[in-house]
Order: structure tokens, then sequence, then C-alpha cells
């Protein structure tokens, strides 16, 4: 049988290179940079501009039988619901903060998922200029290698990662670094953190890090790494060691179960409404 979504998965990749080119050369100009849910949550003229450039690419490829669940379109108030028609969830710019800051990760997260299960995901992390994809059963690779998680299995030869997110009330943010100061204490080699959800599940699809969980993160975050993750021999599960949900907003990500089932042990886990959660009528 002819494979239906090969030419997607390979368009998704060309997409995925010119996003990133738009936006290194975006960093080398002025950004200007406003805010959303929170005085940290950041946007700039970029992501809106990149995510209008892959939108646009990709319904001029498939025209409108696809839907499309954008970061900056949902920031605008279109809807954020998983159906099961082809569905494309992109991050345009995945680590806005450090792209304002000059940090060096920053990706673009495109994936497809069709009746609600990811068929391929792609990460590039554009200033690094590597390119990791992965299609559903058919293996992960960056820049067209394979890569594979690491087999480690004892803790305490781990380095986990794990991010702060964008909400600094003080009860989340206490919440956050007790389970940091947990898990740093087991003891683990380390902790990391690139700023990016997407490139951190890159980390953990080619065996740099252990885990990576977060609480707080959305689907366009971690849609395309969590096939990534999968398919380099990775699991995913929800942070109550429960099945993993993409529109819930909790997630660990790791080598094994093992160590995911060791961290979440550890993790004091906090409320974040689902993306999928019904708009409240002003
Ligand atoms: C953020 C990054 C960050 C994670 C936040 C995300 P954005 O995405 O992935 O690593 O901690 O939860 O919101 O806003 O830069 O696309």
């Amino acid at each position: 049988m002819a494979d239906p979504w090969q030419n997607a998965y390979d368009f998704a990749v060309q997409v995925a290179r010119a996003a990133g080119a738009v936006i290194r050369k975006a960093a080398d100009d002025e950004i200007k940079v406003s805010t959303k849910s929170t005085t940290v949550d950041l946007v700039t003229q970029t992501d809106e501009r990149v995510e209008k450039i892959i939108i646009g690419s990709l319904k001029e490829e498939f025209g409108d039988a696809h839907c499309f669940i954008g970061e900056e379109s949902v920031a605008k108030g279109e809807p954020c619901i998983l159906t099961d028609k082809p569905t494309w969830i992109i991050d345009p710019v995945d680590g806005t903060t450090n792209f304002v800051h000059g940090f060096p990760f920053v990706a673009v997260s495109i994936a497809f998922a069709v009746k609600k299960k990811l068929e391929f995901g792609v990460i590039y992390s554009c200033l690094e200029d590597k390119m990791y994809k992965a299609r559903k059963g058919q293996g992960a690779f960056c820049d067209d290698e394979p890569i594979q998680v690491s087999d480690v299995k004892d803790i305490h030869k781990s380095i986990i990662i794990s991010e702060h997110g964008t909400d600094r009330s003080k009860e989340k943010v206490t919440k956050i670094f007790n389970t940091m100061q947990k898990i740093l204490c087991i003891p683990v080699h380390g902790l990391r953190g690139s700023g990016t959800a997407a490139t951190n599940m890159c980390l953990v699809a080619i065996g740099a890090v252990e885990a990576f969980f977060e609480i707080g993160i959305h689907c366009w975050d971690i849609a395309a790494g969590a096939v990534i993750v999968k398919e380099a021999g990775g699991i995913l599960l929800d942070v109550d060691g429960g099945e993993f949900d993409l529109m819930s907003r909790r997630m660990v990500s790791a080598n094994n179960e093992v160590i995911a089932k060791r961290i979440i042990k550890e993790i004091e886990i906090f409320p974040a409404e689902r993306d999928d959660a019904p708009v409240q009528k002003k």
C-alpha cells in the first residue's frame, strides 16, 4: 500500500529548515518583544511571522483538509482541539526567551497527527543547524544519522532536564524547586535545561541526558519531540506514572521506565489547565 504521509513528512522537513533560516536571520536584527500569559511569557514578531510562513506553506501544499494547532494562533484565540482529522501541531520558535536573549538553543517544532495519534515529528534546532526527525515505526534521526536513547538504568548515573516554564506564582515555583532539589539529592550526576522543550527532548533522544520532565508545557512544545523520543527507544509517561496525554500539559520523557519511574517518585505535581480545556466565555 502506498505510504499516505511520506510526502507530508518530507515536506515538513523542508518547511522546518526554511523556517529556521528565517529565525537565524531575524536573530541578527532588532527583536521586538511583547508578552502573553505572564510578564515572562515572551513573544516576538518572528514567532508570529514564522508561524504564518509554516502554516501558509502547509496549506498551499495540503489544502483545507488538514487542521492546524499553532502556538501563536492559539494565543490569538484559535481553538486548541485535537480531532480525528489530519492535524499539524506547530511551535514556530520553541525557546522564545532564548531567542530574545541570544541564548543559543532555538527550535522549530512541527508534528503531524492523524486520528489523534502522532505520525511524525520534525525538530530543527536552527542555531546549531541540527535536523531531528522521526516517523512512527521508522526510527529517529539527527541529520539523517540514526539516534538512540542512553542505556543508563542507574539514576545515580543520570543527567535530568527540567524547566521552570513561565508561571512565577510562588506555589508553583516552590513545587518546581522542591522537585529539583529532591532529584538533585538522589543524587544524580546533574540537572540541566536548554530553555526549549523540543531541544530537551532531542537531548533525551540522542542519549545526552536520561530524562526531561515538565508540568505546564503545551502540546506544540512536545508533540514532535514525543515521536522522536519514542522512535529513539525512549518512553513517555504522565507525571503521575499514568499514560502520556499530549493535551494534558504534563510529561515525563525518559530513556527507560526505570529512570522515568524513579523521577516520578520525586515530582511534586501542581495543577495546569489542559490545552483543550473549554474556553471560558467572558
Ligand atoms: C517554552 C519552552 C520552555 C518551556 C516552556 C515553553 P516557547 O516554549 O519550551 O523550555 O519550559 O514551558 O513554554 O514559549 O519558547 O515556545
